[in-house]
This record gives structure tokens, sequence and C-alpha cells, in this order.
């Protein structure tokens, strides 16, 4: 039994026509109607945001939420091509912060001050943030002892810069993902040890900041690589509480499978 709900989050990325969201939108309101125990978000490109909000209708299932892929820092002025909080609030639950192709794919990369001040804008406007942090390189473990970092910046340094000034009691709204790089897009996950070890780092790391209910309570999902056939080995773990697909969540059944298989796999105590 598990005292977290878990969460599966699906990153369309930059994929999708119209007709492809409405297809999905259409399948995921099907597929979904008699799935419980699990908080389902789907993150469709901004553009899509509303016909999916339309498409969803009010008659869609509780668990399925809207999520945003991004927000820009600053909330109103002069910044060609930028999506405000305001203009997400009312469109969507949930806000992507840090994922790592904005940390560094895209553009000259985001740092970890503008990640916060996003997480921080998110909070303020009454939206829950996922942020995604992550470590570039693999870790290779060398004779006894925990993984050496071989290169860039620790997860837990990650978690702190982009939590700095967010209170006790706005954390019950952020949900975190371990979204190590190199798995992301390639085919090669972590295994589900691995993912379980880094979690739990990253729990601890919230508990002595912020107290062990508040670290208890927080839900931390894996991502990278993930689908329905793997799913299972991470949801298994007890520190893994749900999963971010990204290439998987934009084919219909796999993604309802994996929403499944969270439900099975973390049955909420009552
Ligand atoms: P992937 O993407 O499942 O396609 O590896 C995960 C992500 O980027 O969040």
């Amino acid at each position: 039994m598990n005292h977290r709900k878990p969460i599966i989050i699906g990153n369309w990325k930059m994929h999708t026509t119209l007709a492809d969201a409405m297809v999905l939108t259409e399948s995921f309101l099907h597929g979904l109607e008699r799935i419980e125990g699990v908080d389902v978000i789907i993150c469709p490109p901004f553009i899509w945001l509303y016909p999916v909000k339309e498409a969803l209708g009010g008659g869609g299932p509780e668990n399925l939420q809207l999520g945003a892929q991004n927000v820009f820092t600053e909330e109103d002025g002069a910044y060609t091509g930028e999506i405000s909080i305001g203009m997400l609030k009312g469109l969507v639950r949930h806000v992507i912060v840090g994922h790592s192709e904005r940390r560094y794919k895209i553009g000259q990369g985001e740092s970890d001050e503008m990640i916060n001040k996003k997480l921080k804008l998110v909070l303020a406007h009454g939206l829950h943030p996922i942020l995604c942090v992550g470590e570039r390189v693999r870790q290779v473990k060398r004779g006894r002892g925990r993984p050496r970092l071989e290169h860039g910046k620790d997860i837990v340094e990650q978690l702190k810069a982009g939590l700095l000034g967010v209170e006790p009691g706005e954390i019950n709204r952020v949900v975190i993902a371990y979204e190590p790089v190199w798995a992301i897009g390639t085919g090669d996950p972590a295994t589900g040890e691995y993912a379980n070890n880094e979690i739990k780092r990253l729990r601890d790391a919230l508990g002595k900041w912020y107290g062990s209910e508040i670290a208890e309570n927080t839900r931390i999902v894996y991502g990278g690589s993930t689908d329905s056939e793997n799913a299972p080995e991470f949801l298994d773990q007890p520190e893994v509480d749900g999963l971010l697909p990204g290439g998987s969540s934009l084919k219909a059944s796999e993604f309802i499978l994996m929403c499944k298989e969270a439900a099975t796999a973390k049955k909420v105590a009552v």
C-alpha cells in the first residue's frame, strides 16, 4: 500500500498536429474512463492546450488534467513569442519547469535561477509546478559506495536551487521529476534500482530541508525512455511515485497501459 497517489505525466514535446492532438485526447478520454487511483496529466504543445481543453469539455475523467510544458519568467511585457503564467491560468493545472531540453538544448539554455523564478511564479498563481532535475552523464559506480558524479551538477543541488525560497506550505503542490538526461529519448532507461536510489536521495534532501512529513508526502516520478514494458520495473520501486513519458505518451494504447500499471502497482492506502 502506498500513501502517495501515483501520477503519470505525458510530455508531448513539440509533436502532434491539431488533428493528432484531438485523436489522442479522444483516446485518453475513453481509455482512462474506468481507471482510478492515478492522476494523469497530459502536456500538449501550448497551441493545442485550448482545443484539448475544449475536447475534454468537463466530461473527462477527474483524473485527467492538463499541464503546460513551460512558462516564461516574467508576468507581462515585450517578450515576443513567450507565454505568461496569466495566459496559462484557467487552462492548465500543472506546469513543467526545468525540463532538461530547456536547460541544455534550446537557445542559450535555462539557468537554475530562471527555473526557480518560474517555479515560484507557478506557485504564486496557484498552479502546480513539475520540477525536473537530472544528471547529464550516467553515473559510474567504481568499487564500493555511491556512484560518482562524472560531470555536471548533482541532482540534489539542482533540486535545492529549483526550490530556493519555496515555503514548506507550498511543497505539497510541487511534483518532482527525476529525469537523467542520458536516458531521455535514447531508448536507454535507468534501471528501477538506479532510479529508486536517486529518488531516495532527493527525498532525503527534502526531509532535511522541510521535515520528514513533507518529504514523505511529495511525489517524485522517474522519466527517461519509459514505456509500458519497462514501466512496472520503476513502479514497483517504493520511492518512485509515477512516470514522465515523452515518446510513449504519444501512443494512446501505450500511455493508457502505463496509467493502468501505475494504478495497479501503487494502490493508495485509505
Ligand atoms: P522520453 O522523454 O520518454 O521520450 O525519453 C521523457 C522526457 O523528456 O520527459
